[in-house]
């Protein structure tokens, strides 16, 4: 029976690709850029975009929530109280398409070259939810749904989920679940299916350093005048010392070691010195020493400038000294840090580093905590299962240096584990120009989820 519901709905997915691939594209085509106000406009077009699509597919009680910014979509295909309910978590919004000039197509108008789709959200992450609604559309057409399915997506993930959290609480027994897929992280090559089993959190700031009211001559005020770009500088230069430790005070106060037995299983990985700088175009790694690269990024806490503006940037030179200097900085949390002790601890060094000649203003613009699994997941078995039959191989398992703030917030305010996966790859330039989705990789992906789906 479920062998039968796999290849009809297999089959089902090869006749139908063309549609489904045309409808894919039309998603990617909406620029629903979360961080850019003047995209409103396309977040709600994406957003009606997948209720129309959810409806479509019969799904039932769709709506996307409006929220203080952008809104929410709740949709469900409810078959039996019975039967174990998967939450599907997405989200539509997309990263800004910047810098546009380093594009080779436009980042809205996706376009196929070899084996991969190129546009903004292909891999972060319209393929992913995509590859979750042909997997149902397939077997909803060709036979019956043996679970019951809920889909949360959201459309503020990438400017840190500020309305999640409210939304979840508003809606416990909406969203109420046996388990949550979140397919928003990805795999560690194409032969390497992956579950998450923890990512980092993270605390983002905006700091602003005010010297003069206007910008003065810096031949006649040099000298006398304090610089706010000289003074950011040297603080974020002070944020790091020559070991590669951040030196925020008490910034590795609350952070869980991982256990040598941890550290020997991610060692197997290959996320080696050579992985990295394959992948990044560098010629060497850098990073907190005594810890392997792995290791940094998926269980050690850093902190990096995002974004830096002071003075004059525009073509040739303009002798200033410049009135403002702002820099964006993120931190990257493991557990049991949290977001807000690391907003008190950067006022602190703030408060000691600045000098009096400058005015400083610092925000936290979002903060999430990391999240880690203890307890397998119930379903991580199925999925599992799913994946090796797809890719003939055991699944790996890894940690995530990114964040999905959705996670941590779904196990305390709903109470589930989320198995975190998804069929992107780590060169698919996500956050970067050019980004882009490898097809054979989605196809395969989709495959998986219908044995998921289909296993129960
Ligand atoms: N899909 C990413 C998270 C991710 C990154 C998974 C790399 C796997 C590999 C997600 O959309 C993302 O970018 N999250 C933001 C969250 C932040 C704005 C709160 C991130 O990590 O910067
Ligand atoms: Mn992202």
């Amino acid at each position: 029976m479920t062998q039968n519901s796999i290849e009809k709905a297999l089959a089902y997915y090869q006749m139908n690709y063309n549609h489904l691939h045309q409808e894919l594209l039309a998603l990617l085509r909406i620029p629903s850029v979360s961080a850019a106000s003047d995209r409103e406009p396309d977040i709600k077009k994406a957003a009606e975009f997948l209720v129309n699509k959810l409806d479509a597919l019969g799904f039932k009680n769709s709506k996307a929530y409006p929220t203080s910014r952008h809104p929410i979509i709740y949709s469900e295909y409810i078959t039996s109280p019975e039967k174990p309910t998967i939450l599907l978590y997405g989200h539509y919004d997309v990263q800004p398409p910047d810098p546009l000039d380093q594009w080779e197509t436009d980042p809205f108008e996706p376009q196929l070259r070899d084996d991969y789709l190129y546009a903004r959200g292909a891999s972060d992450m319209k393929g992913q939810i995509w590859a979750t609604i042909c997997a149902l559309e397939a077997i909803l057409q060709t036979s019956d749904l043996p679970v019951n399915i809920k889909f949360l997506i959201e459309g503020e993930e990438e400017i840190g989920s500020p309305s999640l959290d409210t939304f979840l609480e508003e809606h416990k027994s909406m969203l109420a679940c046996d388990l949550v897929l979140n397919p928003d992280a990805g795999m560690l090559a194409p032969d390497k299916p992956t579950i998450t089993y923890a990512l980092r959190g993270l605390a983002y700031f905006e700091l602003r350093l005010y010297g003069p009211a206007a910008d003065l001559h810096s031949g006649a005020f040099g000298g006398v005048v304090d610089n706010p770009a000289n003074i950011l500088s040297k603080v974020i230069a002070g944020m790091h010392d020559e070991q590669g430790r951040v030196t925020l005070p008490g910034f590795y106060d609350a952070v869980r070691t991982i256990s040598t037995e941890e550290s020997n299983e991610l060692s197997k990985l290959g996320m080696d010195e050579q992985f990295f700088k394959e992948i990044a175009h560098v010629p060497a790694l850098a990073g907190e020493e005594g810890f392997t690269p792995v290791e940094r990024v998926g269980a050690r806490p850093t902190l990096d400038v995002n974004g830096l503006y002071a003075g004059y940037i525009e073509k040739g030179a303009k002798t200033i000294i410049p009135a403002y200097a702002m820099a964006k900085i993120s931190t990257r949390l493991v557990p049991d840090q949290d977001p807000n002790d690391i907003h008190e601890s950067l006022k602190k060094y703030l408060e000691k580093n600045v000098p009096e000649t400058i005015r400083w203003e610092l925000d936290l613009m979002s903060g999430a905590p990391a999240y880690i699994t203890e307890v397998q997941a119930p379903g991580v078995e199925h999925f599992k299962a799913a994946l090796k039959a797809t890719w003939g191989v055991e699944p790996l398992k890894k940690r995530e240096g990114g964040s999905i703030p959705v996670a941590t917030a779904m196990k305390e305010i709903l109470g589930v584990d989320s198995i975190i996966t998804g069929f992107g790859l780590p060169d698919d330039q996500i956050h970067s120009p050019n980004e882009r989705l490898h097809m054979p990789t989605h196809k395969k992906g989709i495959e998986a989820l219908i044995r998921f789906f289909v296993s129960y």
